[in-house]
C-alpha cells in the first residue's frame, strides 16, 4: 500500500454530453477539466489518480436495447455491441479532448476485464491498474456494457466500479463531477421550455452522512423517474444510485470521503481534487 494519496475522479456523462441528444459532446468542457486535473497534479505531485468518465449519450442505445437487463431485455448481443460502440465513441472524444489539455490517461477497457453477476461486479483483476498507478500513470475507465453471469450482459456504472475498486485501493477521496452543483434534497426538474422566470433553486445539500442518509434517499426516491435529466436518462439509477454507491464506499472506508460537484463551473473540479469544500460532501460521520 502506497502512502501517496489516491483520488478517484469521474467526469460524469451529464457533464460531457447532453444525455438526451445522440452524439452530443462538450469538447471544451472536457478539455478544461483536463487542464484542471493537470493543475492539481502540478500542485500535488504525490497525488495518484484513477480517472473515469460516464456513458453520457450512450445511455440512449442502452435504453433502447435494455442493455442493463441483458438477454432478457430483448436487444440481444447486437444491442450489447451497439451500446459499446456508442460508449467507445464517447471514450474516443474524451481521450481527444484530454490530449488537447496535455493529459494522456491510459485506457483500461472495463468490458474486457469485468465479470458481473446480477448487475454488480463479481470479478475484476486490478493488477494492471495498480501497476499503472505505481508507475505514476493515470488509468482511465468508463461506464460500460460488461458480461454478467446471470443476465448474459449488463451495464456497469462508473460508481459501481469505484465501489469495487475502493475495497482494494483505499482512495482518500472520490470526486463525482456532473452538471449539477451537488445533491438536492428534492426532485430536480428539467428546465422548462420558454420559461421566463428562473425556477428558485436553493443550495444543494452541504453534506450527506449517516445522520441524514436515509432521509436523503427517501427524497431522491420520491423524485423517481419523473426527473427529466436524471434517472429518466440514466440506465444505472441516476443521482439516487450515485449517492447510494458513494455512501456504500464511505460506510466501508470511514476515513474516505466523496463529493458530488459541478464540472460546469470552472475551478470546482480543481478545488475538489485538492480537498476544498465544494458541492455535496458524502462521509460516514
Ligand atoms: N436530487 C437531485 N440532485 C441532483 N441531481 C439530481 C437530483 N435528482 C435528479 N438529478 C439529476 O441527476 C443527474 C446526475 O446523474 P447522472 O447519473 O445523469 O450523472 P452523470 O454521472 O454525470 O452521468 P453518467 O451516469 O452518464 O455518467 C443530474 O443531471 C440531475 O439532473
Ligand atoms: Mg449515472
Amino acid at each position: 500500500v502506497s502512502a501517496r494519496p489516491l483520488i478517484f475522479l469521474k467526469i460524469g456523462g451529464s457533464l460531457i454530453c447532453d444525455k438526451r441528444t445522440p452524439h452530443s459532446f462538450r469538447a471544451a468542457t472536457v478539455r478544461r477539466i483536463g487542464e484542471e486535473i493537470r493543475t492539481a497534479q502540478a500542485r500535488q505531485p504525490e497525488m495518484r489518480l484513477v480517472l473515469a468518465h460516464g456513458g453520457g449519450a450512450a445511455h440512449l442505445p442502452a435504453q433502447r436495447y435494455s442493455t442493463r437487463e441483458g438477454l432478457a431485455g430483448g436487444g440481444g448481443w447486437r444491442g450489447f455491441a451497439l451500446t459499446r460502440r456508442c460508449v467507445l465513441d464517447v471514450n474516443r472524444r474524451v481521450l481527444d479532448s484530454l490530449a488537447r489539455a496535455g493529459l494522456y490517461p491510459i485506457l483500461l477497457s472495463p468490458s474486457a476485464s469485468i465479470l458481473a453477476r446480477d448487475g454488480r461486479i463479481a470479478r475484476w483483476d486490478t493488477s494492471v491498474m495498480e501497476r499503472l498507478l505505481s508507475a505514476g500513470q493515470v488509468p482511465l475507465i468508463h461506464g460500460d456494457a460488461v458480461l454478467d453471469a446471470r443476465r448474459g450482459f449488463t451495464i456497469c456504472s462508473t460508481e459501481e466500479m469505484f465501489s469495487f475498486l475502493a475495497d482494494r485501493l483505499e482512495p482518500l477521496r472520490i470526486v463525482l463531477a456532473c452538471d449539477v452543483e451537488g445533491v438536492y434534497p428534492y426532485r430536480v426538474f428539467p428546465v422548462e421550455r420558454g420559461r421566463t422566470r428562473a425556477r428558485v433553486r436553493p443550495a444543494p445539500l452541504e453534506r450527506i452522512d449517516r445522520s441524514n442518509f436515509a432521509t436523503v434517499m427517501e427524497h431522491l426516491r420520491a423524485g423517481g423517474r419523473a426527473d427529466g435529466t436524471g434517472a429518466a436518462h440514466d440506465v444505472t439509477g441516476g443521482m439516487l444510485a450515485k449517492v447510494e454507491r458513494l455512501f456504500e464506499i464511505v460506510s466501508r472506508h470511514r476515513s474516505s470521503e466523496g463529493r458530488v460537484v459541478s464540472g460546469l463551473r470552472p475551478g470546482v473540479v480543481l478545488r475538489a481534487l485538492l480537498g476544498c469544500a465544494e458541492g455535496t460532501l458524502v462521509r460516514w460521520d
